[in-house]
């Protein structure tokens, strides 16, 4: 009697499939020049089931890959799982442990904010990490951070305020959070909508946020089909609320728009009574049967009018985007994002978009798979892509990953540096370059 074998989902299988041993490795080879005014290390977050298994690819242990690069060298590269308590004991089962905020994967993002390195998933708090990628433990602002904290916080190019919000099942479905340039989180806002949906991301402005309460909500049902306990109804609408950054529930006005789902915005900014946002959209999310993948578009909402316009600004297949750290929440011009490759999730090659232009650039990875790309300023630049992008490539040929260093300025030509890793690095999430000084 045969059975049939069932292949694992993309999640666990070819470079998505985790890796075990952590590693640090200090005699790495490159080709190409770094340039010597990148002083930092980039790092990146991925789910990485220790057990080897998971139901969904959102789920796993975070691990964090780092290499680190300084006057014209790369130093190391190391990974490291968070250690928290779900690594530590891999027999917790989340859902017994809801509502324990110490509970994290920590797997979705890695950021930098006054001084701390922070590990974040969407459902608890964040988890320090040090330069090492050690973990140091959970952070919760002082007592401050009432509940989970979106992985996706907005560190303003002008004030360096990081903004943020937590969402929940329980009232109050969604929670605001401002915190000072120096670390110290100084509001707490619960906002009022009318049901638990899944809020991946938010986008800020010179004076505004922007969220974005659309169709995927809590529903246990979700975790038979989808394997995340949501799932898309489209008769909860779509809106866009826009608030003033020191603003509370009741300053918040709710904009109609199309039903969709965003996991990730590009960007956001004030124009006049207008507010630009940029993002990449689905036609639904959690739908079972469903093949919606995600676009460039824009949505221009007009305070005065109460409307918000549409309009697709591109046909590829766009996600994991970028603008350069000094204009988030400010007018940019340049967007990067990931080409995804067909049907998987991640990078074939990057975009470099010129959005005052209506044009791109595309840097193929010529069969290597990207990760996020992220931009670094040159310091010694004006142009707003005056910098470098950095990106994990995995590299089939060799089964093994390298960091990729593409001059902004000439997107299209070849990397300018290679950093060869003497391991694979797993396709993930997000990333961020951490510089010196931090
Ligand atoms: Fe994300």
């Amino acid at each position: 009697m045969s059975e049939a074998i069932q292949e694992a989902p993309f999640w666990l299988k070819d470079n998505f499939a985790p890796v075990y041993e952590e590693v640090t490795a200090t005699d790495l080879k490159v080709t190409g020049r770094i340039p010597r005014e990148l002083n930092g290390r980039l790092l990146r977050n991925g789910a990485n089931p220790q057990t080897g298994v998971s139901a969904h690819w959102f789920l796993g242990n975070g691990m964090l890959h780092g290499v680190e690069i300084r006057d014209g060298k790369a130093n190391w590269y190391r990974n490291r799982y968070v250690k928290t308590p779900a690594y530590k004991d891999p027999t917790l089962d989340v859902m017994s442990t809801l509502g324990d905020m110490t509970m994290s994967m920590a797997n979705t993002h890695v950021v930098h904010h006054a001084g701390r390195i922070l590990a974040l998933e969407e459902g608890h708090w964040p988890y320090e990490v040090d330069e090492q990628l050690e973990t140091v433990g959970p952070c919760n602002f002082d007592g401050k951070l009432p509940g989970p904290m979106t992985a996706h916080p907005k560190t303003c190019g002008e004030t360096g305020e990081l903004i943020s919000f937590g969402y929940g099942m329980t009232e109050p479905y969604l929670t605001y959070h401002r915190t000072s340039a120096d670390g110290r989180m100084v509001q707490v806002e619960p906002i009022t909508v009318k049901g638990a949906t899944m809020v991946h991301d938010f986008n800020i402005t010179r004076n505004h946020v922007v969220f974005m309460d659309l169709p995927v909500l809590w529903n246990l049902a979700g975790l038979a089909t989808s394997g995340l306990p949501v799932v898309w109804d489209e008769s909860y609408g779509a809106r866009l609320g826009v608030m003033p950054r020191n603003g509370t529930d009741a300053d918040v006005a709710w904009y109609d728009i199309n039903p969709c789902y965003v996991f990730h915005p590009l960007n956001a900014y004030e124009d006049g009574h207008k507010i630009v946002v940029d993002v990449c959209r689905m036609r639904d999310a959690m739908k079972p049967g469903s093949n919606s993948p995600p676009m460039l578009y824009r949505w221009v909402i007009d305070q005065i009018a109460g409307t918000v316009s549409e309009t697709q600004l591109d046909d590829r297949v766009v996600d994991f985007t970028r603008v350069c750290d000094s204009v988030v929440g400010l007018k940019n011009c340049f967007g990067y994002a990931a080409g995804f490759a067909p049907n998987l999730p991640v990078a074939e090659g990057f975009v470099k978009y010129d959005l005052d232009r209506n044009s791109s650039q595309f840097h193929s990875l010529n069969g290597g798979q990207g990760s996020e790309a992220v931009f670094v300023k040159d310091p010694n630049g004006k142009a707003e892509d005056d910098g470098w992008v950095l990106s994990y490539v995995y590299q089939p040929e060799t089964d093994r990953s390298e960091v990729v260093i593409i001059d902004s300025r000439a997107f299209d030509a070849e990397p300018i540096a290679r950093i060869r890793l003497p391991v694979r690095v797993p396709a993930g999430f997000h990333g961020n370059w951490v510089p010196d000084g931090y």
